[in-house]
């Protein structure tokens, strides 16, 4: 791989920048000084430091975030500010997206990666890779609700839902809190389900993608690397 384009998917900016960076003299290869945009780099076995620091190369890159509210799912938007704007320049350089998308009023789990195979794979409607999410609904979940939800309830446009578990947390005043665990994931699912039993989501969170958990720590708008761990899990949900 070429230097430039090394150091650019690594977060020290763009291409034209990089190259500035390295007419400085600041880029080392294997403790050589090198200033030559296109010198090929070895990225699995050469050592590149930026001012005496290694880079630590990675091709993917797996994100976690606890997406906040009022922020959309997607890499760009003329409107709206995007998960991806949440992301340091660093992260940001590696060009990941967010795996699925959560409505721009959901918060919770978001997988963001720049892994498009792992994507397609956890994507696929033929993995069926359960998500569970929290959901306030106005209005009473009853046990038909539940028994539905668990036949499969046909949702807006006639599409009969495969079948998910509802539980509830609690209900008090007209309005419940529940938990709620789909094979799918069509656009606005949870929220027309739940419509489609006559109750309205009024807040909505992902817990739970695959085997992959929203890690507890996460404030709203935060994220992290996912570990060595939650990354094989997933790859083999995914599989
Ligand atoms: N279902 C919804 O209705 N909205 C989401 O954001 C995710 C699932």
């Amino acid at each position: 791989m070429r230097l430039d384009k090394l150091l650019a998917n690594s977060g020290f900016g763009s291409r034209t920048e990089v190259k500035q960076l390295l007419k400085t003299g600041a880029v080392m290869v294997n403790d050589i000084r090198v200033k030559e945009a296109k010198y090929q780099v070895k990225e699995e076995s050469d050592r590149v430091e930026v001012n005496g620091e290694t880079v630590q190369y990675a091709e993917f890159t797996y994100l976690m975030m606890n997406k906040p509210p009022g922020v959309v799912s997607a890499t760009e938007d003329n409107w709206d500010e995007t998960v991806i704007d949440l992301l340091d320049a660093r992260d940001r350089a590696k060009k990941p997206f967010p795996v699925g998308r959560l409505d721009k009023d959901t918060e919770g789990l978001l997988l963001i990666s720049n892994d498009g195979v792992l994507a397609h794979n956890l994507l696929s409607p033929k993995k069926h890779v359960d998500k569970t999410y929290v959901a306030k609904v106005d209005g009473v979940v009853t046990e038909d609700d539940i028994a539905i939800f668990k036949e499969g309830v046909t949702i807006s446009d006639n599409y009969t839902c495969k079948p998910a578990v509802l539980e509830v947390i609690q209900a008090e005043d007209g309005t419940s809190e529940a938990q709620i665990t789909i094979q799918e994931g069509k656009f606005h699912q949870v929220k027309r389900m739940f419509e489609a039993v006559d109750k309205q989501v009024t807040y909505l969170k992902r817990l739970q993608m695959g085997p992959l958990k929203l890690d507890p720590t996460l404030a709203l708008g935060e994220y992290r690397m996912l570990t060595e761990a939650e990354l094989q899990t997933l790859m083999a949900a995914g599989k």
